[in-house]
């Protein structure tokens, strides 16, 4: 039986009423939840890799926390370079994060300790893990021998997309100093951030972005700052956790075209022999 949750990123709230990039972000999310009720009502968990909101206002955050209600399940949001940890906690009061102020959470579950990290740094776009929240990360994993998989908002890599490589985490080097001993333990890595769909593996960990529910980033690989976006499709990931694999399906929840009748279509016979 696996463990199947639902992986979002960079819903990228507004007020009600508003527009950003000329896409309401609150009718994409409303889209979004329509289609996993739909879709995937057996899901167990949602997990949202931040920037929950565009510039962190507490109108954001409750418009978030209005279409997250709607979920049968919990919905697990983490910080990004664009949220406002005191904003967000005002409005989801309910949610785990550590007393000392740091959105860092650990979800036990019957396949792994799903640990998610509060990688927001105030003052700059790139990310951080400070001393203190490394030290929390470290003593979670010597507190078990389970499997785990990582949520964070930046990657802690260059993936290569020029606009996008400039803010990853800054101490990522730190981070792997800490992970790199319970490597084998860690079963995937989840991000977000890149505005793009991005997998691959990182020093032996597997590793998924999905794009983000508002505008894309280009797929130009060299202009570090591009004056337009794309408006490519959004994508929810579904996540489904085995105890020997974790598949990881990327849905074009949005996408409209009529389904092609395999009966009725033009299609290529095989030759005969
Ligand atoms: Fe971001
Ligand atoms: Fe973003």
């Amino acid at each position: 039986m696996a463990y199947r949750f639902v992986h979002l990123s960079d819903p990228q709230l507004i007020p009600a009423g508003h527009l950003n990039y000329d896409i309401d972000p609150q009718a994409r999310l409303n889209s979004c939840v329509d289609r996993l009720l739909k879709e995937v009502p057996d899901a167990q968990a949602c997990f949202i890799t931040g920037d929950l909101t565009h510039w962190g206002e507490k109108e954001a955050y409750q418009v978030l926390k209005k279409e997250l209600d709607r979920l049968p399940y919990p919905a697990y949001c983490m910080m990004g370079n664009h949220d406002h940890r005191q904003n967000f906690l005002d409005i989801f009061h309910q949610h785990p994060h550590q007393g000392d102020r740091f959105i860092q959470f650990s979800i036990q579950t019957q396949m792994a300790d799903l640990v998610c990290l509060d990688t927001l740094d105030d003052r700059k776009r790139s990310g951080i893990l400070c001393d203190k929240r490394l030290a929390w990360i470290e003593d979670l994993l010597k507190s078990s021998d389970k499997p785990v998989c990582l949520f964070m908002h930046h990657p802690p890599f260059e993936t290569g997309l020029a606009s996008m490589d400039r803010d990853n985490l800054l101490n990522a080097e730190a981070f792997w100093s800490v992970i790199k001993p319970y490597k084998e333990r860690v079963r995937h890595l989840f991000f977000g951030h890149l505005h793009r769909c991005v997998s691959g593996n990182w020093r032996g960990i597997s590793f998924s972005c999905p794009s983000s529910l508002v505008h894309q980033t280009p797929f130009n690989f060299d202009n570090p700052k591009p004056d337009y976006v794309s408006p490519e499709p959004p994508v929810y990931n579904l996540v489904d956790m085995f105890a020997d694999r974790v598949v990881v399906h990327a849905h074009n929840f949005l996408h409209d075209s009529p389904a092609i009748q395999s009966r009725t279509c033009q299609r290529y016979q095989k030759p005969e022999s």
